[in-house]
């Protein structure tokens, strides 16, 4: 197994910038993911790792020997695409033994690992169907054998769920995360759907426009994202302004809010402030915490939770509680949000 670093890399089309100055190290058997709008410059890092693209500027190691300019099939990386790339005229079995046949494998040999890579992925048994023959998800297990079976020291995943539905997406995450870890593979992971990433990954990678913004496990992103693109982008919340007053408060709209919190901001200076859903609670909680006071404006049943619409003064917050509590609209309502959730983020105009 390898780890990946990638510095300072710039790769143009046209006037398109699909990466900008990126910098990465992946750790060995890592579980890292690029998340970020669709045509961020996603695949073209992933392409640029699997040597299918060539930077303009920058060095892509593996385990601190330069690769930059190494064909694919020198990498000993295995990528699943999108929308899988089957061949149609080909069986299962004839499908994963390809990249064997094409390395000269013996026949005894491919047959050994075409039979271990299928019980890999839960495919036993059906080695003699064709893909049209399969469900999407078992086209999606084929695909993920077919790279397996090379034993790749880079695993290569490109949107692999996107084509299933949200039933089978959960299933296939959680088979694969499972996989990912028993096999100790080191593994880059492309998405645009931000829970998938919280769920599925070590660390992120959060693009936008060809550059990273920012690099953390699932949690660091989430609870100190560090800007409004990462705060929207990751989860939900309630962005409101304000600006600083006295020592650790914001003030938003006359509310004196306290924080924790590490930017370096002085009295006078605009932040934006961020209140996930859930950092609201009914309860007094035991660390230190913004009591804030509003009327419920709209209640939401959404299944697990409900959402509220709190007005507070001249701004309102959206917030979840247990479906269970009992609540009405223009209520009066008094909750909690801990200093630690109190997140400030760098003043941006908010459209
Ligand atoms: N071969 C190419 N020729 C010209 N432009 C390209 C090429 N490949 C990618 N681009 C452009 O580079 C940008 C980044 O593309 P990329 O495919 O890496 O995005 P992505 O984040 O994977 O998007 P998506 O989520 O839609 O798959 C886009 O603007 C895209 O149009
Ligand atoms: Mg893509």
């Amino acid at each position: 197994m390898v780890n990946i670093k990638l510095k300072n890399i710039n790769k143009n089309f046209g006037e398109v910038a699909a990466a900008k100055s990126v910098n990465l190290f992946i750790e060995d058997g890592e579980f890292f993911t690029l998340l970020g709008p669709s045509g961020c410059g996603k695949t073209t890092i992933m392409r640029m790792i699997a040597g299918l693209e060539y930077p303009d500027e920058g060095t892509i190691l593996f385990d601190g020997k330069d690769v930059t300019k190494e064909p694919s099939f020198k990498r000993n990386t295995g990528m699943v695409f999108q929308n899988y790339a089957l061949w149609p005229h080909m069986s299962v079995e004839e499908n994963v033994a390809y990249g064997l046949k094409i390395r000269k494998f013996n026949e005894a040999e491919i047959k050994k690992r075409v039979t271990e890579a299928l019980e890999q992925v839960k495919l036993t048994g059906m080695g003699k169907r064709f893909p049209t023959q399969l469900s999407g998800g078992q086209q999606q297990r084929v695909a993920l054998a077919r790279v397996l079976v090379i034993n790749p020291s880079v695993l290569l995943l490109d949107e692999p769920l996107s084509n299933l539905d949200a039933k089978l997406r959960v299933e296939m995450r959680e088979e694969i995360k499972e996989l990912q870890k028993r096999l100790g593979i080191t593994t880059v992971y492309v998405t645009h759907d931000q829970e998938e990433a919280l769920i599925i990954s070590d660390r992120i990678a959060v693009q936008n426009k060809g550059e990273i913004k920012q690099i953390g496990t699932p949690l660091e992103i989430y609870d100190h994202p560090k800007d409004v693109f990462i705060a929207t982008f990751i989860g939900k919340g309630t962005l409101l302004q304000g600006s600083i007053s006295e020592k650790n408060k914001v003030n938003v709209d006359n509310y004196y809010l306290s924080y924790t919190n590490n930017l370096e901001l002085k009295e006078g200076d605009k932040v934006n402030v961020l209140i996930r859903p859930e950092s609201f609670v009914l309860n007094k909680p035991s660390e230190e915490s913004n009591r804030l006071e509003g009327i419920i404006e709209s209640i939401t049943f959404v299944g697990q939770y409900t959402e509220l619409k709190i007005v507070i003064g001249n701004f309102s917050i959206i917030v979840n509680t247990s479906p269970k509590t009992i609540l009405n609209k223009n209520e009066k309502i008094v909750g909690y949000v801990p200093y630690g959730n109190t997140i400030l983020l760098p003043y941006e105009e908010l459209v």
